[in-house]
């Protein structure tokens, strides 16, 4: 028993003495297992609040607006630190010295190639899929090329499956543009960093020597990858904490937490901001398209607003917000029309009481997109980059999951509502 408790008065008259357990930081925790064998369940819809696990990795104060990785706070990593030094600091706890850091960057180099027999699966796409639709389906297929390394209980096998996932997903995810486009794919160049490498990848072409982005879009391109690097236990991360506490191979928790990503209430967003800023096409539709996100019989929301941790402000589109900015001075586009919306709608939205009291303040996803639109990924890319983003975050707490003393398959409850027990009826008989 913990030194706090909390005490619970059941409807049967029974008093039950739950543990309140302390966390480093953040609210006091109710263990709520002893419920379940005095005969109740809790019922809690969209996990507003409940805790699933135990973790060091990520910690949000959505009140405060914070974001700290293994403590570090999101700012100061996206000001000095770049993305293969903030997997490292997720994978393993700290910063990494010099020799760690060039032995974790060389690690990560010698796997970004995938096998050749992973191309033919593009083919069996439609030129117009959907990339998401194909990131799923390759990154789960990678779990049918790496037998040798599919032992979850070793801790060897797991940091190698960790290490493949972070450098091919990127090599994937170009590579599910690049046949979009009918362009061929091209190989990683492992003399670049992992952002300068995905630019390369996405847009260098055979015929051109010497091809390099600009330094500026691969600082902003680097940032989009630390800022989406891991986010606590949100919902495509829970979906892999969960798919892997069945003891599903990492490549296939993985490819469920894309699957899940996907939905324009989580990464789906940046893709769905996009779209409505160009749907309202111009200043002067934005009280039109303001009005029906406040009507309640209206499902219009404005997309990359709003949070369900973060009720003051998102940091990271504080900094995004910043590279957005950078970005589009350096191309010239500070006229372009879906910047002047967002920066007109975003103006309009904190203004508003209905926006002010709800606390709906822009997210990191209102401003990614108007940064990867002005470097010319196409649309349906944008989620897709927040799942090469993610996956290191994602692997992250699937590692930690798995290397608990110990595990229990997730398995939640339920409130059920349906039919009371009835006996099966001959279909001559029902009405
Ligand atoms: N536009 C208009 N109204 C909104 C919005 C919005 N974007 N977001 C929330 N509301 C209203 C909602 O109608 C509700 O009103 P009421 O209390 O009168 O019923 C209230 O605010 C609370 O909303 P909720 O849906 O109960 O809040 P939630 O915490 O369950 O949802 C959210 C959080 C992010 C799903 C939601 O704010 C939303 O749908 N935002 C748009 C999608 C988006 O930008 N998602 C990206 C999140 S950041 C990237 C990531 O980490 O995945």
């Amino acid at each position: 028993m913990s030194d706090k408790t909390a005490k619970l008065s059941l409807p049967n008259g029974e008093e039950l003495t739950l543990d309140v357990l302390t966390p480093s930081l953040g609210k006091d925790v109710v263990a709520v297992g002893a419920l379940g064998k005095a005969g109740y369940f809790t019922y809690d819809p969209g996990y507003v609040s409940t805790g699933a696990c135990e973790s060091k990795i990520t910690y949000i104060d959505g009140a405060k607006g914070q974001l700290l990785y293994r403590g570090y706070p999101i700012e100061q990593l996206a000001d000095n630190s770049n993305f293969e030094e903030v997997a490292y600091l997720l994978l393993n706890g700290e910063l990494p010295s010099k020799e760690q850091y060039d032995e974790f960057v060389a690690k990560i180099n010698n796997h970004t190639m995938v096998h050749e027999q992973m191309m033919s699966f593009f083919n069996g796409f439609r030129r117009d899929a959907h990339p998401m639709a194909i990131m799923v389906s390759v990154v789960g297929a990678l779990s049918a090329f790496y037998h040798d390394s599919l032992d979850i209980n070793n801790p060897e096998h797991r940091d190698i499956s960790a290490l493949r996932l972070i450098s091919k997903v990127p090599t994937i995810a170009a590579m599910c543009y690049r046949y979009s486009v009918g362009h061929p794919f091209v190989y990683p160049n492992n003399d670049m960093s992992l952002a300068e490498n995905f630019l390369n990848m996405m847009f260098s072409m055979p015929s051109e020597d010497n091809w390099k982005p600009d330094p500026v879009l691969v600082k902003a391109m680097d940032r989009i990858f630390v800022l989406h690097a891991d986010h606590e236990q949100n919902a495509s991360t829970s979906t892999v904490r969960l798919a892997g506490s069945s003891g599903a191979n990492p490549f296939a928790a993985i490819a469920s937490g894309i699957a899940c990503l996907w939905g324009p209430a989580h990464g789906g967003a940046n893709e769905a901001c996009l779209n409505m800023l160009r749907e309202i096409g111009d200043v002067e539709n934005i009280p039109e398209y303001v009005k029906r996100a406040k009507d309640k019989n209206d499902p219009f929301r404005l997309m990359g607003f709003g949070h369900r941790v973060y009720k003051n402000f998102d940091p990271r589109a504080k900094v995004m917000r910043e590279s957005a900015h950078e970005v589009l001075e350096l191309l010239g586009k500070h006229d372009d029309p879906t910047f002047k919306v967002a920066l007109e709608l975003e103006r309009i939205a904190l203004e508003d009481p209905y926006f002010v009291e709800k606390k709906l303040y822009p997210n990191v996803d209102f401003y990614s997109g108007v940064i990867l639109d002005a470097i010319g990924i196409p649309t349906n890319m944008f989620t897709v980059i927040f799942a090469l983003s993610r996956t290191v975050g994602w692997v992250s707490q699937w590692n930690e999951m798995m290397g608990e003393s110990s595990r229990k398959i997730g398995r939640p409850r339920q409130l059920y509502t349906g039919e009371k027990a009835r006996d099966y009826v001959d279909i001559s008989s029902r009405k």
